[in-house]
């Protein structure tokens, strides 16, 4: 069930072009093998699998005062869709990995061992951490070998999560199944009476796409679109194919997190009851917002309270009515598959009898003071969907990379996506920030594509959308911000923490076939 191929690693060395044509070659012929493969064919009846509840790491004590943390990325084969065997990447096991629950302020250690043949790394997506300890491109840990990272986080209790950052690669070791939740806990939430039981009133939810061959083999990048940013057609939370939940018939608090390649969700009920948002990507909102639908676009995560207290008995099915709203966003026609034409169901809640202490809905939530810039804006300008005019070195400087099961790994490095007309490149520094300084980035988006914008090392606020109104539940903290087809959003953020030009920060947008792509860059805080 492991990969057999040769370990390779995302090589930066060569600008021969005969590697670049080797290694696009290579990709393509893979391609096409894999395109060859039937679909899986049946669908299994949905809701017939509890759903799993991520393991929490809480960390061991250690003799230096630190909390230690171990993860372990490895190969395995998961039941993705029932009564089918898929080779899958995992953390600590073969799908996702465990919740790291960090306290505020507290020193941690974490040892990440990579047990794959290919390197990897592992990014803390969201937290305030220093650049060489943010787990970016520059972090390589090879196979068999381990990287110790440490750090305090400072910041609010949050929803945060974690996942391979290496370069030209994410996108497919993502897929392969590696990510995991990471919670920073300031106990304001037990403080504020939030439901806190994790698995029992305050369930994660990582919801993610895949497409799966009748062996049942991942696929990747093996149709026509899918450098548009890979969508699959299985629906997994917490990696199974719509699973079921029983939940107690009181306050139930959902923290979702969008783990998916390229996919957009318009999370809902199926009989359209509201919902509470609590929080955003990095913490909780002022006040919790009322809503029947809520997008959650790849990389962001948004924290619900669902009011069971009168629906012992009952079941509701928690979908994403992508119908309603994906379409429009993606301004050619291509862009939209049928499940984001019509909708598609993620989970099952079983409402059962009241369990332990119920959490409530408190009308107030935390005060987020408004961050004021010193300085004019930075301007980003995202464009989508362009080959690079010009053949650049940058094409002969990713190579080959089996995934599980041999699927394909895609095409890398192609320069399609780029910010501000550059494209990624591992060697060039892109923008030098201030260390202390508080800016405003405006994020506009040239294309028909949405992309969802993303940078390491802080957190921001959103300040417009382009003279329209921000919904309430974007007047929070944030780390990834969802940029329309020819929008012009504006964010604020204090950059406190530093990163030198060994190891710097990104920024990119979270569609991991367009980051893999070109559409990322580097900048140093100091
Ligand atoms: Cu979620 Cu640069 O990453
Ligand atoms: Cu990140
Ligand atoms: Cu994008």
């Amino acid at each position: 069930m492991t990969p057999e191929s040769p370990a390779t690693r995302p090589a930066r060395t060569s600008n021969h072009p005969d590697f670049a044509r080797r290694g696009l070659l290579g990709a393509m012929a893979a391609a096409a093998l894999l395109g060859s493969r039937a679909a899986l064919a049946q669908q299994p009846p949905p809701f017939q699998r509890a759903l799993p509840i991520p393991p929490v790491q809480t960390g061991t004590p250690q003799s230096d005062g630190r909390l230690g943390y171990a993860l372990r990325m490895a190969a395995g084969s998961s039941e993705l869709v029932a009564g089918t065997r898929t080779p899958t990447w995992g953390y600590n096991g073969s799908w996702l990995g465990p919740a790291l629950r960090i306290p505020r302020g507290k020193p941690v250690a974490i040892t990440l061992h990579n047990a794959l043949d290919q390197a990897s790394t592992t990014h803390w997506h969201g937290a305030h951490v220093p650049g060489d300890q943010d787990g970016g491109p520059q972090s390589i840990v090879e196979p068999g070998e381990s990287r110790h990272y440490a750090f305090a986080l400072d910041q609010p209790g949050a929803t945060l999560w974690y996942h391979p950052h290496t370069d030209c690669l994410t996108g497919p070791q993502v897929y392969a199944g590696l990510a995991g939740l990471l919670i920073v806990d300031d106990g304001i939430d037990r403080r504020i009476g939030l439901p806190h039981t994790w698995g029992v009133d305050d369930i994660p939810l990582v919801l993610q796409d895949r497409r799966i061959d009748a062996d049942g083999r991942l696929l990747y990048m093996n149709q026509q679109g899918d450098s548009m940013g890979m969508k699959g057609d299985r629906f997994l939370v917490n990696g199974l194919e719509q699973p079921y939940v029983n939940v107690p018939a009181q306050w139930v608090r959902l923290r979702l997190l969008n783990g998916s390649n390229a996919r957009l969700y318009n999370v809902a009920l199926a009989d359209r009851r509201p919902f509470q948002v609590i929080a955003s990507d990095a913490g909780l909102l002022p006040r919790p917002v009322p809503l029947q639908q809520l997008l959650i676009g790849p990389g962001e995560r948004y924290e619900i309270l669902l009011d069971c207290r009168k629906l012992q008995g009952r079941t509701l099915v928690l979908r994403s009515d992508s119908g309603d709203i994906v379409p429009e966003l993606a301004l050619s026609p291509m862009l939209a598959d049928r499940f984001d034409r019509s909708g598609f169901d993620l989970l099952q809640l079983r409402v059962t009898a009241p369990s332990g202490t119920p959490g409530r809905l408190p009308s107030r939530l935390v005060d987020v003071e408004p961050l004021h810039a010193g300085t004019p804006p930075r301007r980003f300008s995202m464009q989508g969907a362009a080959p690079s005019p010009k053949p650049s070195p940058m094409e002969a400087t990713c190579s080959l990379a089996p995934g599980p099961g041999g699927m394909s790994t895609g095409l890398h490095g192609l320069d399609m996506f780029s910010i501000n007309h550059q494209y990624m490149d591992i060697w060039v520094i892109n923008q030098r920030v201030q260390r202390g300084a508080t800016e405003i980035w405006e994020i506009s988006n040239d294309g028909h594509m949405l992309h969802p914008f993303h940078f390491h090392g802080t957190s921001f606020q959103i300040l417009d959308r382009g003279g329209f109104p921000l919904p309430d539940q974007e007047r929070g903290w944030k780390d990834v911000v969802l940029v329309r087809p020819f929008e012009r959003v504006r964010v604020v953020a204090r950059f406190d923490q530093p990163a030198g030009n060994d190891h710097p920060f990104m920024y990119h947008c979270h569609i991991l076939e367009h980051e893999d792509n070109g559409m990322m860059g580097q900048f140093t805080v100091s």
